[in-house]
């Protein structure tokens, strides 16, 4: 899509969350004028602004938002217009209490902090649909707005009555009958065949472990069931504003019921959030990742850094102030895989409110700042860039419903699918195309599938004629196993890539310790019993109960890893792969 027709300042964007309804409209001027030292060229406005927008129920106040962006515009800024549908204010849930969610636990949320809401509730649908048509009204014509931003971060979950009534219709749908849901669900198992729809509910807090098949229906349910509160706002911005682009910010994480892939259809440009949440060289393994995926999720066409950190990283107990440099490192390896742009959370750091100590641009202590400083150099060398996108001939297969499915309980041993994938990307050099199930693949030299757990006949069938064609694939652990259901294949693992790997694994053995191989190191937390069946054996395990099996294997082009090898030793027998694919 050729995005700078439709509204984003040419060359690469620059700046980040503006939120000038937390400020007096003094300190506006500043900002502005601060946006022009830093370089800054498009802010994100009205994000979480819905108290401000709709003080009261029904009556609107967009005044004050006019003259922020009237303000922008005089200074040649352009806006990224958010609905603020992310937290509705406090008027709402005290109408509507059926519309607070409720977690797997039972337990009702109250209003306090932001996302309290069902995604299903009728009342919450109406609501968003009126603020979001009030914002279209006064603004779809204003010049400053380069971009719609629907809510923010779409990831709530809900298991109130009304997320269990919509769970049922989107299960219906989906399987017809309620013997196809038993037959998916394989309900016979400890007896949870179910006689009437209305006795299926979201997947709440049981006794012990839960269904694997309604989990996983949940999650999707819950990606369809934001996917439409989405699209119902996007239609009523695209019906006003045909020729701006309309995005939503996704955010990365195992709790968030979103198949981004999917999503990716529905957005004029792909948006991310990235926070890395490590401190160490993980951090930049992580960010490369994140702008390799964001990639993928925009086909190949650019895509937009919508959030990151100018500064203090969340790290799991404590915050991680970024090195001098490391904020424009991070920036620049998303613009290198794709970006058109790089922007902050927030502008302005905050004098209160839950996160308060955040990092920003323009800190508590002002813009005198170390911060403020790399943060306007980085502004003037972007000004020097052009956005591009690069091209790979190696790919990285990554499924979220995999990695939902993976999550469940109940598996031979934990297993972190994001882990795996890191791990094989990081093995790739740091950079691969992201593809998902079922798209073609053909070209691509080589092709890394890392733990999918869960494949349908057809997407086998493209990995199948990738190899008949001439394509290397690399399939790790796990792969193949479960069907679309996550109902195991029968017959030997890795089932549905059993006849394209030449091989059958008889039984699974997750390791407590590393294990010696014959060549290439130790084998880690996996091993499997492999039996060839026209592939080649070319690494044997060399110790254990396994010792002179099969741990790595090749059938023509198709390689098998039965086991995690060392982050070196990955990385070498792939670079062997794809340089022989040379
Ligand atoms: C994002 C969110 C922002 C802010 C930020 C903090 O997920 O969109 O509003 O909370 O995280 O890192």
């Amino acid at each position: 899509m050729a995005i700078d027709r439709r509204g984003l300042p040419d060359g690469l964007c620059y700046g980040g969350d503006y939120n000038p309804e937390q400020w007096p409209e003094s300190v506006w001027h500043e900002d502005v004028a601060l946006m022009r030292a830093a370089g800054v060229n498009l802010v994100t406005v009205g994000v979480f602004a819905w108290s401000s927008l709709e003080p009261r129920p029904g009556v609107f106040d967009t005044g004050w938002l006019a003259r922020v962006l009237d303000l922008l515009h005089e200074h040649g800024i352009r806006a990224v217009l958010a609905t603020p549908t992310a937290s509705p204010p406090p008027w709402f849930s005290r109408l509507h209490p059926d519309a607070l969610p409720v977690t797997a636990d039972g337990v009702r949320l109250t209003h306090g902090s932001r996302d309290t809401y069902c995604p299903s509730a009728p009342a919450y649908l109406k609501v968003a649909r009126a603020v979001c048509a009030a914002l279209v009204e006064r603004f779809a014509d204003h010049p400053a707005v380069a971009m719609w931003h629907v809510h923010n971060e779409y990831s709530a979950v809900c298991h109130c009555p009304h997320s269990t009534a919509a769970f049922r219709v989107w299960l219906h749908a989906k399987h017809g009958t309620l013997e196809a849901l038993n037959d998916a669900w394989v309900t016979a198992f400890w007896g949870q065949r179910y006689g009437d729809w209305d006795e299926i509910g979201t997947p709440r807090a049981t006794r012990y472990l839960a269904n694997p098949g309604q989990d996983l229906d949940f999650r999707r349910f819950c990606s369809d069931a934001l996917l439409a509160a989405y699209l119902e706002q996007r239609d009523l911005i695209r019906a006003a504003a045909p020729d701006v682009p309309i995005t939503t910010n996704f955010v990365f994480g195992a709790w968030v019921p979103v198949d981004h892939a999917r999503w990716a259809r529905e957005v004029d440009v792909v948006a991310i959030d990235d926070y890395p949440s490590d401190a160490g060289p993980a951090a930049e393994e992580q960010t490369a990742f994140a702008g390799d995926l964001a990639r993928g999720w925009a086909r190949g066409e650019p895509w937009l850094l919508m959030e990151s950190a100018p500064n203090l990283i969340y790290t799991p107990g404590r915050m991680h102030a970024k090195e001098p440099g490391r904020m424009a490192a991070h920036s620049l390896a998303h613009v290198a895989r794709g970006s058109r742009g790089v922007m902050f959370f927030q502008w302005r750091q905050p004098r209160g409110g839950a996160e308060r100590f955040h990092s920003a641009v323009v800190t508590h202590a002002g813009f005198d700042t170390r911060v403020f400083r790399e943060v306007a150099a980085l502004g003037a060398h972007l000004r020097t860039m052009t956005p591009g996108v690069p091209a790979n001939r190696t790919a990285l297969l990554f499924d979220a419903h995999s990695w939902w499915a993976l999550q469940g309980a109940g598996l031979p041993a934990p297993v972190d699918y994001l882990d795996e994938v890191r791990a094989a990307h990081k093995a790739l050099g740091g950079t691969a195309d992201v593809v998902f199930p079922g798209e073609a693949v053909s070209t691509y030299a080589v092709v890394v599938v890392p733990a999918l757990y869960l494949l349908d006949d057809a997407q086998a069938d493209v990995l199948r004629r990738y190899v008949e064609d001439g394509g290397t694939l690399v399939v790790s652990y796990l792969s193949g196993t479960c069907d679309e259901h996550a109902r195991v294949r029968l017959g030997g693992y890795p089932g549905a890539l059993r006849d394209v790997l030449g091989i059958r694994v008889e039984e699974f053995h997750p390791l407590a310790e590393p294990v010696a191989l014959s060549t290439r190191g130790k084998g880690m937390f996996w091993s499997e019993r492999v039996h060839l069946q026209g592939a080649v054996a070319e690494v044997t395990y060399d110790g254990g109960e396994l010792t002179g099996l099969p741990a790595i294997t090749r059938h023509g082009r198709a390689w098998y890893l039965s086991t995690r090898l060392s982050s070196d030793e990955y990385t070498r027998i792939l670079t062997e792969i794809i340089n022989t694919e040379r």
